[in-house]
Formats: structure tokens, sequence, C-alpha cells
């Protein structure tokens, strides 16, 4: 109930709900702002923090990172990749980012960038709150929003703000607060899932290998030189406990093999599960003093690994407009925020799309579409153009190049 006691109440510029990598950046980049927030999550810190995510950083957004006093780890644990293999047919073509549009990206894991965050919140004394519950977001069409919770220890607490950012993930309560007749929800599924593992092994190839086969799609990517993180096109309804070991090393071995005699490092599998995904847009990102960032607006594939690098875009825009909007230019300046959002958004959204359907073998495909598929790789890897235009699209666009 909206106005049951509470056991306290804080009033700062900014509640944000979810303190995943989103919520957390915009609190971070808010705080040396000078602007105060309180930021909450129902997950505990640990479960965040155990939550494989993708690991792949544009070189902005590494660069952000490091730049804004996060942490500088990434540049001693983290790996900057200057390009990707494809595997078509069995053959190998590499995709020369550096060469092709002077970028690249760095293998950094969502999780590393959580801790990071956290550990930075902490150390310079913001406030968030793991692990709360019965999360309630109130009066976001007038400007004095509130957000009232209940902390692990069963109190009950209530944050006044002026603005209320949800950042609270693909399962955004916040984004059902945009009235059903005033938004949009665009979206569509996709007929497989991946099959996601963690491995006890070395690394088998220098960068990330994203593999179309007869057999179906394969990524091979990376954790740390012992630790590696693999995934394969598999059912949408499959079972995670239904493969064994073995069974696992053999898929993913026959869809990477080739004419170049190209072998996994194999090595005990401590983690398996599978991730289904979909692409997802909900417009408005912005209702009265409510603003949504991330997953909580938008999701895509994991194809190209976009996800991450989406949602500290809408941060770092955020992180913009709300100083100038609390610092006297007034509600006005929030207006700029969804279409630089959304552009990027959108760009994103036919890019994941467009890569999760070159790589996968969709079931029920006519030869005709696997023919016609294998024509268009053709064109992606054999042409410049090509090579290029993957280039760009996956290490992410300047901020700068957006009008163009
Ligand atoms: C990952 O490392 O988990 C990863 C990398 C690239 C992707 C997706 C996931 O496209």
């Amino acid at each position: 109930m909206a106005d049951a006691p509470v056991d306290s109440v804080v009033s700062v510029p900014v509640a944000v709900v979810g303190a995943g990598p989103a919520g957390l950046m915009l609190a971070h980049l808010l705080g040396r702002a000078g602007i105060e927030t309180v930021a909450v999550d129902t997950r505990t810190r640990h479960e965040i923090e155990t939550t494989q995510r993708a690991g792949i950083l544009e070189a902005d957004v590494a660069h952000d990172l490091v730049g804004t006093g996060v942490s500088d780890r990434i540049l001693r644990d983290g790996h900057e990749h200057e390009g990707i293999e494809v595997r078509s047919a069995g053959r190998p073509y590499r995709i020369d980012f550096k060469q092709l549009v002077g970028a690249s990206t760095w293998l950094y894991p969502q999780t590393d960038v959580f801790v990071d965050l956290a550990d930075a919140r902490a150390r310079d004394g913001g406030t968030v709150h793991f692990g709360i519950r019965d999360t309630e977001v109130l009066d976001v069409a007038t400007d004095a929003p509130r957000v009232r919770y209940t902390a692990p220890d069963g109190t009950r607490h209530e944050i006044r703000a002026r603005y209320v950012v949800g950042a609270d993930g693909s399962r955004s309560m916040c984004r059902d607060l945009v009235p059903e007749d005033r938004r949009v929800r665009y979206g569509t599924e996709y007929p497989f899932a991946w099959f996601g593992i963690l491995a006890e092994a070395p690394t088998s190839a220098p960068e990330l290998v994203y593999a179309h086969s007869a057999h179906g799609f394969a990524l091979i990517s990376q954790r740390t030189e012992a630790v590696q993180r693999m995934y394969f096109q598999c059912a949408p309804d499959e079972s995670a406990d239904a493969w064994s070991d073995d069974r696992i090393w053999e898929t993913l071995q026959a869809r990477v093999a080739g004419e170049d005699g190209f072998r996994l490092m194999e090595g005990p599998i401590t983690e398996k599960t599978v991730l289904r995904f979909r692409s997802f847009v909900q417009e408005p990102m912005r209702w009265g003093s409510l603003l949504l960032a991330g997953d909580a607006a938008h999701t895509v594939p994991p194809t190209g690994a976009r996800g991450l690098n989406l949602a500290l875009h809408d941060v770092k825009v955020l992180a913009e407009v709300l100083p100038r909007a609390l610092g006297g230019a007034g509600e006005a300046v929030l207006e700029e925020y969804e279409p630089r959002a959304l552009r990027r958004v959108w760009r994103a959204q036919h890019f994941s799309y467009w890569m999760t359907r070159l790589l996968h073998t969709a079931p029920g495909a006519s030869s005709f579409d696997l023919r016609r598929q294998l024509g268009e790789l053709d064109n992606v890897v054999g042409t410049r153009a090509g090579r290029a235009y993957l280039a760009e699209q996956y290490t992410g666009w300047p901020t700068r190049d957006q009008a163009h």
C-alpha cells in the first residue's frame, strides 16, 4: 500500500531501480557530477556477480570505464582484440577490425564490469541496496516519484526523488509503469537458443570464433587463460542436464571442424546453461519522471555482444541530460534522451538480428534458404565491403559518427 508507514525516508535527486552495470554506471557518472543517487536491486551482489553474461566491450566503453575512474583493472586483466574469426563451410575468415575500420574490442566479462562498478560505488560512498524485495515505484506521472522497498532485514523504506531511472533488466517492472495505451512493444522470437558452457581448458584460438556450419552455430569465447566460454545453437526447450560433457565436446568440435584441422582444447565443464533470447524494444523510453535504460527498454540476441554496450550508451546519454534537467534547464532537456538513445538501439537491433540470422540454422529451413545463407555469408566474408560492414557494426559506432 502506497501510504503504509515506512521505517525510513530519504530524498535524493535520482533513484535508480536496478543495480546491474547500467544502474551502477549511471549512479557512478551522476556521482561524479555531484548528484546523489540511491540504487536498489532485488538480486544479491553475489547473484549478480555469478551470473555469466557476455564478455565483449566496445573500445569506447572500455575507455569510459577507465577514464571515469571506475577501474583500470580492465587494462591489466582485459584483452584487446583486433578482430574475430568467422568460420563458414569449415573455412576460417579473419575479420580484421583494425585494418578495416581502425577499431578494436576488449574481452572483459560483464561480471567483472559489475564487480568494478560495485567496488567503485562502495569506494565513493554511493548508496546501493542489494537483495531488496516488494519494490513499488509510485507517482512517476508527477514530479515527486517515490520508490518503496523492503530491505533484507524486513524493514520498509522509501526513496523520494525527482527522477526514477528504471534499469531493472529484461524482466523490468518499471517498463510496465508506462500506461498500456501509451506504449508500443516491438519484438521477435527466435526458433533456437544457446547452450552455454564454462570449461577449465586453455584458450583454443587467439580471438573469438563465430562458426556457421551445417550442424548449426557455435561461438568460442574466452574468460581467462584457464577458463573458456563457449556456446552452441540448441532448441529453445533443450535441457542443460541432458547433456554429458562428452556429447557437448563432440557437438562443439563438429561445428568448428574444417579443412585447417582446427580443434578445441577440451577440459572439465563447470557450468551448463540454456540461454533463450529475443529482440525487444519498448517505446517511449521516458514516461513523466521515469526514464528507462538498458535491457529494461530493449534486449537483443547475444550474437555480436551488443547488450551491455547498448545499455552503457543509454546511461552515457542520461548522465549528460539528467544533470542539466536537475540544474535548472528543466524537464524539456529530457526530450533529448530518447531520440539519441533510440538511434543506436535500432541500429543494434538490426545488427544483432542480422548476425543471428546470418550464422544460425533455422529449423525447417529449405534447401534454398540454406544456399542463400551461404551466399550471404560469402558476401560478408568474401568482400571487403562485407567485412567492413561486420567490423563497423561489431565494434560499435563512435558517438560522434551517429549523425552520418
Ligand atoms: C561471451 O564471451 O560470453 C560472448 C562473446 C561474444 C558474444 C556473445 C557472448 O557475441
